[in-house]
């Protein structure tokens, strides 16, 4: 399979401090992977060093097979990376339709498409996003990431805050868009068990090192192996 995304010793941090230490990874078309760790892991530092808001200490980051200028969130997003960040980021004084509108781009999906994608924010249209549940506002948030044309879709912690019935709506309507679309995703999430219906790859970052890796049906009979990795943090 054609890698999308590949993050070859990825070294990220702030100043000289490296918060993730040359971590090599691959996404491939259509193929989602989930990192998972606790927090200050360094699990946002590593997206939004994709995304390119920092430049990479070391390593590098390739976008199909070629490499990303780091350290530029705009030729991030034209090269097709798009970020849906955590703190959900929706005008919360417009509509729900006003912001989905805000978000429409060229050659990506219409307003339209993510109503179907998510029949409950079609019910809840003219409201404010102010006054959507979380689980609304989030899909809002993932309708938005999903409206921008992209080959790579990374995605932290989408369920921060929510119950766990409300992930479980949210994940088969990322798996369809993605999945339509042949998008690569790399989902952020503190816990195995919120992903591994999802995730292809499942790779578990303590203090910004790789503490395992598997495939995801690995990863469900190896609790064990990840819980252990989680404690090696103390
Ligand atoms: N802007 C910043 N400047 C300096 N250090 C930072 C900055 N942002 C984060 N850090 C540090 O980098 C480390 C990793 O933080 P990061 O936010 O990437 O972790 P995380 O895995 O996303 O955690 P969480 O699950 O809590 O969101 C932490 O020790 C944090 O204090
Ligand atoms: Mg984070």
């Amino acid at each position: 399979m054609d890698p999308v995304l590949e993050c070859r010793r990825l070294t990220c941090g702030y100043g000289r401090v490296a918060v993730v230490r040359d971590l090599d990874l691959t996404v491939t078309k259509g193929e989602v992977v989930a990192i998972i760790g606790p927090n200050g892991a360094g699990k946002t530092t590593l997206l939004s060093t994709i995304a390119g808001f920092a430049r990479p200490l070391d390593g590098q980051v390739l976008l199909n097979g070629q490499p990303l200028a780091g350290g530029s969130p705009t030729a991030a997003a034209s090269a097709g990376i798009v970020l849906v960040p955590d703190d959900r980021s929706l005008f919360t004084q417009l509509s729900v339709l006003q912001n989905l509108k805000l978000a429409q781009a060229r050659g990506g999906r219409t307003v339209d498409d993510v109503l179907d994608l998510f029949p409950a924010l079609r019910r809840r249209i003219r409201s404010h996003a102010g006054v959507l549940s979380g689980g609304e506002q989030q899909m809002l948030t993932l309708g938005r990431g999903l409206m921008r044309p992209g080959h790579v879709l990374l995605i932290d912690e989408m369920s921060m805050g929510l119950a766990p019935t409300v992930v479980a709506d949210l994940l088969p309507a990322l798996q369809r868009a993605c999945s339509e679309t042949d998008t690569a995703v790399l989902l952020v999430e503190q816990h195995a068990e919120v992903v591994e219906t999802i995730a292809d790859q499942i790779i578990v970052m303590v203090h910004g090192d790789v503490a395992y890796r598997g495939s995801a049906e690995r990863a469900s009979t190896d609790r064990d192996a990840i819980e252990a990795a989680y404690l090696g943090q103390r």
